[in-house]
This record gives C-alpha cells, structure tokens and sequence, in this order.
C-alpha cells in the first residue's frame, strides 16, 4: 500500500490549487449572491484541460487518473464548489458515459469537444415525480423506427442552460419497467427542448440549474446508447463514477471550511489568548481534521479502484455519503468556531454550509447511498 502521490499528481494537484486560490477566491462572494454563471473561469479551465480531464488523449481528453481528479475537486470545491459540480457532471456523468458506452460515431461527434471543454454536457435523470426512485421515469421516448420521439419533463438540471449535450433518459417500453429505459444523446438547441428558468438555490449559486422540457423531440436512433434497454443500467453504472466527483466536492467544501476555521482560530482572542489555545475549539479543529482524512482516504480509495479497473460502485457510495454528511458537520462547525463573524458572508464559512447541505442530495441522496451499501452487505459483498 502506497500513500504517495505520484510527481504528475502533485503537479495536477497545485495547478488546480493555484487556480482555485488565484483565480476564483477573489469574485466567488459575488458569483454566490448574484447567481451568476463562472462562464470565463469555465472557458479558462476547459484551456487547462479540467473538463475532460478523466477522457483519454484519443478523445482529446487529459488522460488523468480518477486519483488526480479527486484531487483537483477537492482544490476547486475549496474555495467554489459551483466550479466543482460543473466539472463533475462534465467529467465523471456525460464524458464517462459516452466513453465508456458510446459507439465511435457518438465520440467523435460529441465526446470529443466535451472533452476539450468546448462545449459542455448535462445528465437529464431526475424529474418531478422521480428523483430517488429513478426506474419510475415518465419522460417517454417512443420508438418511430428510424428515431425516437422524445416528451416530458426533467428537473433540477445542472449545466441545463448552458449545455450543448444532453444526456436524457427516459422510458421507451413501459410494459418492460426499468428494462424498457434508454439512454439518449440530444442536442440542447434541437426543435422542441425548452429550458425553465435558472432555480434560486439556497447554494451552489452559481451553477447553472434548470427543468428541461421535452415536446415531440425527434432524436436519431444512432444517438442511443447502448442496446435498446440498457439505459436504466447505463444511469446506474455512470453515476458509480459520479459519486467518485460529488464526494471529492463534499471533501473540498469540508477541507475549505476546516483551512478557514482553523487561521480564524488562530489569528482571533478571547479571555487572552487565541480561541484556538482554549480546547473547546482546539477538539473542534481536531475532530474536523481527522474526518476530513477520514473521508480524503474513501475518495481516493474509490478513485484508485476504478483507476484500477476494479468494481468501485460500494466504494464511491460510503464515499459519497460519508463526505457529503461530513461536509455538512464541518462546515457547521467551521460557521461555530467564527462565532458571529460566521454568520455573515464575507467570512466564507456560511456559503460553504450552505454548498454541503447539496451534497447530500444530489447524485443520490444519503439515505440512497445507505441502501446501495446495506444491500451490499445483504448479498454478503462486504
Ligand atoms: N450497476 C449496474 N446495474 C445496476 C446498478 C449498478 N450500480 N444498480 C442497479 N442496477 C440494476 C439492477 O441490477 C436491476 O437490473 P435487473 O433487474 O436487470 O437485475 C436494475 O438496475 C434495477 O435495480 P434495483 O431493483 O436495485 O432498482 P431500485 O428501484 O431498487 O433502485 C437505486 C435502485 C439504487 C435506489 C436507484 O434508483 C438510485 O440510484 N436512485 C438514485 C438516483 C440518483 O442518483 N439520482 C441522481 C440524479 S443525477 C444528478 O444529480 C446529476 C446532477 O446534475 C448533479
């Protein structure tokens, strides 16, 4: 067992760093109040190669390990976790999927200037009636022969404006229950798709979130993916590596609001000394650190599975649901420690409460994490 970074590693790991506290500290208060799309810094990290950077060089991708990914989320989220979710669903849900699943056509097509961050992707999975209990899609996609005609509603979709691919699913077979569901390449400017308004968040702010409707939308049979039929099992494979993102996100917000807790903790006095002398605040501090390890150690151990070509699903879920709920105590924590001062917003602290509380809803609840892992244990997988 080996705890070492490699060299290419350490390097991904500082550009992202350097970026992050360079670049996006200074308007991310701003970006949060106004809810405004990171368009330049997306345009500027697609140049440093980011939003594919999980898509081989083929494909004109970065070629990076899903270790260094994780480590490049964690540097992002740190500081905007906004940039951190718009590069995950890119990576790890619609560049993953097309890779993985896509025929030659779909890569060139649409992998390809995903990959080099020219455009961007959406996964289109939730609805209004059917968030956690995904098989009971109602978005229909009926087989006309040489296409399908695609209708309904989907929700809470991140990069839905901005997005040039969609990644739909929907049910084509009803009689066939989760069997008769596909996955389905669309083009977001395609006749018949219409964009709800960006939803107010109560954080992530500034990723760019939307319910996309669908009215008789003819999509090219060759856009599928897959068989006829695999796309419930396509959903559930590709967000196996989507949690590996969501959790690196969680582990940045949390290691984020620990680094400030910490300097306030060390430059601010009470009762004559400073508030991190009084051990109160230091076990604050140090209960923070070690889950922040504690979750750091179950993203890269889900990271270096499928890096490793090995089942990472168990894995990515006690990632995502660990780092997600530490993320939220963290960060309560981190808002604690600041006292009043935590309360306002130039301080950081309280968006970044407010960026966890997501994490533990998108990508599969908490509670859905629990079920993956407790029917792991039922079949006796772990
Ligand atoms: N890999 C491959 N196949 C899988 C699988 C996996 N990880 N998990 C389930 N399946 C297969 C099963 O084998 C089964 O197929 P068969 O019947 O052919 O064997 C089929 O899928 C149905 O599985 P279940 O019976 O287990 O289905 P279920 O209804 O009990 O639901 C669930 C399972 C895990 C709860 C699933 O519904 C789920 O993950 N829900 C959460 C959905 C989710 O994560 N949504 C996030 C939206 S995307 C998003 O947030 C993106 C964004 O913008 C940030």
């Amino acid at each position: 067992m080996n705890f070492q970074l490699t060299e290419e590693q350490l390097m991904i790991q500082q550009a992202a760093r350097d970026y992050a506290q360079r670049e996006l500290f200074n308007d991310v208060i701003e970006r949060d109040e106004k809810a405004i799309y990171p368009a330049e810094h997306i345009k500027n990290l697609a140049e440093l190669g980011f939003l594919g950077m999980l898509v081989a060089p083929e494909y004109d991708g970065g070629g990076m390990d899903t270790v260094s990914y994780v480590l490049a989320m964690e540097e992002f989220s740190k500081v905007d976790s906004s940039i951190g979710v718009i590069i995950s669903v890119n990576n790890s849900l619609v560049c993953f999927g097309i890779e993985k699943y896509g025929t030659d056509e779909q890569k060139e097509k649409y992998l390809k200037p995903l990959a080099r961050g020219e455009v961007t992707g959406a996964f289109l999975l939730s609805e209004p009636g059917a968030g956690s209990d995904a098989t009971s899609q109602q978005t229909k996609a009926i087989d006309m022969g040489d296409h399908y005609l695609l209708n309904g509603v989907k929700n809470w979709i991140t990069n839905g404006n901005t997005a040039s691919t969609y990644l739909v699913i929907a049910q084509t077979d009803v009689e066939k229950g989760h069997r008769g569901i596909n996955a389905l390449i669309v083009d977001r400017h395609a006749e018949g798709v219409s964009v709800g308004p960006h939803e107010n968040k109560m954080g992530m702010r500034s990723s760019d979130t939307h319910s996309v409707q669908f009215t008789d939308v003819k999509v090219p049979k060759e856009n599928r993916i897959g068989e006829d039929g695999f796309g419930f099992k396509f959903a559930m494979k590709t967000l196996e590596g989507g949690r590996i993102g969501i959790a690196s996100q969680a582990l940045g917000i949390a290691s984020g609001a620990y680094e400030l807790a910490r300097k306030y903790a060390m430059e601010r006095k009470t009762f004559g000394k400073e508030i991190i002398k009084h051990q109160a605040i230091a076990f604050k501090l140090s209960d923070m650190a070690t889950e922040i390890e504690a979750g750091r150690f179950l993203c890269m151990k889900a990271a270096w599975l499928k890096d490793q070509g090995l089942p990472y699903g168990i894995a990515s879920a006690m990632a995502k649901q660990y780092c997600a709920d530490m993320a939220m105590r963290i960060t309560t924590e981190a808002v604690q420690v600041h006292g009043g001062y935590g309360y306002v917003k130039e301080y950081h602290v309280e968006r970044l409460m407010r960026d966890a509380k997501l994490t533990q809803i998108y990508e599969g609840t908490s509670e859905i994490q629990k079920i993956v892992i407790s029917r792991a244990i039922e079949n006796g997988d772990i």
